[in-house]
């Protein structure tokens, strides 16, 4: 008798822990299947756990491609000197090509040139600590927006957010020597 009722209770307890490991088992894969990953099929269960993580890289990736616009060299490789010309109309009020300074330093030559190089011209602190010579990359990346590249300069010019404008102006200060 005492027999009977102990094994009846343990198998009664033991697929009691087995319907509840199995409704878990359920919650789990369900809880799973509202990840980032949405509905998959049932098949694919064991696969995105992989899934996930490539997903959101690919994001991140496309993301940042799409920050960075088309690279600046590459559009450097057929930038327009004529169209250049144009964009030094921003230039001009401070800027001349003909070796004499105006409220900015001469450009003619700047490609290429240490920065705030020219002698006899008042270069604010932040210009003199900038360092480096002008290569085009780091005149784009200067004229992309002057006062967070080159900080307490005294250029009061907003910046070129096109990067067509930057290599086309680039292309047009390098032909001036
Ligand atoms: C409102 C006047 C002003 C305008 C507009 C302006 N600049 Fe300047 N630019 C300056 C001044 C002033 C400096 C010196 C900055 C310093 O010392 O911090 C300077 C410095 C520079 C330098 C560093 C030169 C060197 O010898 O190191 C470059 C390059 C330059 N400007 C390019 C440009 C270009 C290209 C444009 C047009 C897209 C432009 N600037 C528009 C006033 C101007």
């Amino acid at each position: 008798m005492f027999d009977t009722m102990t094994v009846t209770k343990a198998a009664g307890a033991l697929i009691g822990a087995l319907l509840f490991l199995l409704l878990m088992q359920w919650a789990a894969s369900g809880i799973f299947h509202v990840g980032p990953a949405g509905h998959g099929a049932e098949g694919e269960e064991h696969a995105q756990a992989y899934t996930i993580p490539v997903e959101a890289a690919e994001g991140g990736a496309e993301g940042e491609a799409k920050d960075a616009g088309p690279d600046f060299a590459t559009v450097m490789a057929s930038a327009d000197a004529a169209a250049g010309e144009k964009v030094f109309g921003k230039c001009k009020a401070c800027h001349k090509i003909d070796g004499s300074d105006g409220t900015g330093p001469h450009l003619n030559g700047v490609v290429g040139r240490p920065v705030a190089s020219i002698g006899g011209f008042g270069y604010s602190d932040g210009m003199k600590a900038h360092g480096g010579d002008w290569t085009p990359e780091a005149l784009q990346e200067f004229l992309t927006s002057p006062k967070s590249i080159v900080k307490g300069t005294k250029m009061a010019f907003a910046g070129l957010p096109k990067v067509e404008d930057r290599a086309n102006l680039i292309a047009y200060l390098q032909g001036l020597q």
